[in-house]
């Protein structure tokens, strides 16, 4: 890595919105100009912000006074919009989509950044990554409530997911023990089951059911039934919106022709039906959707944004363009996009949280 002169540096933030986010927006602004001396522009909407115009706005502290607790991103976020796949209007009035990749290259050049903070999750980066090859100064920031970043133990925003998804199974675990139902709690988390594996752990759930290890319904029933003998006359299901049956697909809200482009969701209900196929026991569904990427960050995620904002800052004034910024055990270090996406971070089958699972009497589907 070599220092560069460095004045003026963009933040955005891409993808779906998690808990955090304003906490590394504020971490950034305030090495960036406190520490360094450096001017900082907010890029708004992602990468949007570099395509359209006046979508852009100068950053000082008396911008980022008062964020810390707040959910969401002040600069604002999309998880529809990719610089090579963008739709544009050609002459003859028709849609088309084609890449503005070089535009928006030459938009951070006319805005004089000399590097740009992407605060973003697997689809973000692999963007940010395609645009450093193309020469765009970037060091990243992994942000997701799934957890699912590579080269990072945790993503921010997971810790506050985890924490709404834990007080909803709590408090499904008493109706549920009241009306002797099997209650079913639908979790985010993409292709990635550690939402679900880690809140089911937490709330003491019955049945966990992740896109990594396909489930069947005889064996969720199995469990039930198992727990009726026991004398325990209701059950709890987390069901991850990513997981599949034996055999069987995922379940999205819409069909789309982009699979990028789909949304997970629902499958909860497809268990339900099936499920009451086969027991006469009352079954219940909640969907947590995106309750669980809302309201106020945890302390662990504050600290954890501020920590990753300040070194995304550091990491620029080092010349460590290209990179991302990461947590490995207690330490904050950083390694290259281009590894960290390489491949989706997802519970591996010797996952101690697996095996920690299986001896609490947890079914795994
Ligand atoms: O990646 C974060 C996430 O919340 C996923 O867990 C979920 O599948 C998806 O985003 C939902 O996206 P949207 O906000 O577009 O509904």
């Amino acid at each position: 890595m070599s220092e560069r002169q460095i004045h003026r540096i963009g933040v955005l933030t891409g993808g779906g919105d998690c808990p955090g986010l304003n906490a590394v927006i504020r971490a950034v602004v305030k090495t960036a100009i406190g520490h360094y001396g450096w001017e900082v522009i907010g890029i708004k909407d992602g990468f949007e912000g570099l395509i359209l115009p006046d979508k852009t706005v100068e950053l000082g502290f008396s911008s980022v006074r008062g964020i810390l607790p707040l959910g969401g991103t002040i600069l604002g976020t999309t998880n529809r919009v990719n610089p090579f796949d963008y739709p544009v209007v050609d002459e003859d009035g028709h849609e088309t989509r084609r890449s503005v990749a070089t535009e928006v290259l030459e938009r951070a050049g006319d805005l004089g950044l000399d590097a740009i903070v992407v605060i973003g999750g697997d689809g973000s980066l692999h963007i940010a990554q395609r645009l450093h090859e193309m020469g765009l100064p970037v060091v990243g920031v992994p942000k997701t409530i799934d957890n699912d970043v590579g080269g990072t133990d945790l993503t921010f925003g997971f810790d506050t997911a985890l924490d709404v998804a834990t007080q909803a199974i709590d408090r499904l675990h008493t109706t549920a023990e009241s009306h002797h139902r099997i209650m079913l709690v639908e979790v985010m988390g993409r292709n990635a089951g550690w939402l679900a594996l880690h809140s089911g752990l937490a709330g003491g759930a019955d049945v966990i059911l992740l896109p990594e290890i396909p489930f069947s319904i005889q064996r969720i029933d199995e469990k039930v039934e198992e727990r009726d003998r026991q004398g325990r006359l209701f059950s709890i299901v987390v069901v991850a919106e990513g997981a599949r049956p034996e055999g069987g697909q995922q379940v999205f809200q819409e069909q789309r022709a982009s699979l990028a482009a789909r949304r997970l969701g629902g499958l909860s209900y497809v268990v339900a039906e099936q499920l009451a196929a086969v027991t006469d026991k009352e079954i219940r569904v909640t969907v947590l959707g995106h309750l669980q990427r809302g309201g106020s960050p945890t302390s662990f995620d504050r600290i954890l944004g501020t920590r990753f904002g300040a070194a995304a800052v550091d990491l620029i004034a080092r010349g460590g363009l290209g990179r991302m910024v990461a947590l490995r055990g207690e330490e904050i270090e950083h390694l290259p996009i281009a590894d960290a996406i390489a491949e989706l971070k997802t519970v591996p089958p010797d996952s101690d949280l697996l095996h920690a699972a299986r001896c609490m009497g947890i079914s795994l589907g």
